[in-house]
């Protein structure tokens, strides 16, 4: 079996299904991570539609962008309680890790977070 299915396969484990569409939890803790770019490419051959992140990873995000993939955006256990420690802290975690991705009406250059 060549490796990216095998790794598509393993992302695949984890994928639920709703009213038709694919959804993939996409996790970035592997011990040969494929390219984002890569990822996202596989991950629309295969007519996945949406896709669940565990954090807000930069290389990611920007992969995604274009993608018209609708994202969940994940906060990684470590961050939650600085995320509960202010409004103010969890509006700058907001708008320095996912707002920047945000798709602005539909151009379709940005990521489309759900
Ligand atoms: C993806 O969807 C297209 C169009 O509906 C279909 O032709 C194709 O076989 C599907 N691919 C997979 C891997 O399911
Ligand atoms: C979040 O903050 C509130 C108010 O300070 C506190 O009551 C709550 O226990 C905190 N939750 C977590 C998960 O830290
Ligand atoms: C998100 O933003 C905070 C600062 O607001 C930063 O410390 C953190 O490293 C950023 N990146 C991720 C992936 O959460």
């Amino acid at each position: 079996m060549p490796p990216n299915l095998c790794t598509l396969l393993f992302l695949l484990a984890t994928t639920v299904s709703t009213c038709g569409s694919i959804g993939v939890n996409w996790g970035t803790t592997a011990s040969h991570p494929l390219p984002p770019a890569k990822v996202v490419e596989l991950l629309k051959s295969n007519n996945v539609t949406k896709v669940k992140l565990f954090d807000a990873d930069p290389g990611v995000l920007g992969a995604l962008s274009g993608s018209k993939l609708s994202v969940t955006v994940g906060i990684p256990n470590a961050f939650l309680k600085f995320l509960n420690s202010s409004k103010k802290a969890a509006e700058s975690w907001v708008h320095d890790n996912v707002t920047r991705y945000v798709s602005n009406g539909g151009g379709g250059v940005g990521v489309k977070i759900e």
